[in-house]
């Protein structure tokens, strides 16, 4: 069975496609092209439900006090930093739906807007993935232990029931598309 980190590094792979997605969609406006605003809507949508609800969500509710009871400090540690940076991201994902709700009618200065909010995301939440996989996950991984992985497995298995296997799976399939697209 895959480990617990080894899960939420599938998320994060599934995520990167949505961000090459939205560098596809920026590069295309910044040339000039018109994008549909439906179809800059499915991918903040898709960035709110599946990277902030679902997988943000799992790591706040489930990981994060799992780690605080290992031992590993919030306040000051790289806990709370992961979490500062989750609420950087959602306000980040604020100014973008902002910018496609602007776009969308007509706002002339809306398209500039949402490439300059979809590269602030990006930029934050390319190197977020990066510091839990390279930092967060390893210290985690070498502090609990085989037991408390397990049940770290379990509580991440139950998040993704209450939260629907089958759109799980759809939000997976909405990113291969979404990539397949939108990125160059
Ligand atoms: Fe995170
Ligand atoms: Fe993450």
């Amino acid at each position: 069975m895959s480990g617990p980190f080894h899960l939420l590094k599938h998320d994060h792979r599934i995520i990167e496609r949505a961000l090459k997605a939205l560098d596809g969609a920026c590069l295309r406006l910044e040339t000039g092209d018109q994008i549909p605003a439906p179809d800059l809507s499915k991918m903040i949508d898709f960035i709110s439900t599946f990277a902030d609800s679902y997988h943000h969500g799992k790591e706040e509710i489930i990981l994060f006090p799992v780690l605080v009871r290992a031992g590993i400090q919030y306040q000051g540690g790289p806990l709370g930093a992961m979490e500062r940076e989750h609420q950087i991201e959602r306000r980040l994902m604020g100014n973008l739906r902002t910018a496609v709700e602007e776009y969308d009618q007509g706002d002339a200065g809306a398209g500039a807007r949402f490439i300059e909010a979809a590269r602030a995301y990006t930029h934050m939440m390319v190197g977020h993935l990066e510091r839990e996989d390279s930092v967060l996950f390893p210290i985690a991984e070498a502090l609990l232990n085989e037991d408390e992985k397990r049940a770290l497995i379990a509580e991440f298995k139950k998040a993704d029931h209450t939260f629907g296997v089958a759109r799980i799976t759809e939000l997976e399939s909405a990113a291969i598309k979404l990539e397949n697209d939108w990125a160059f």
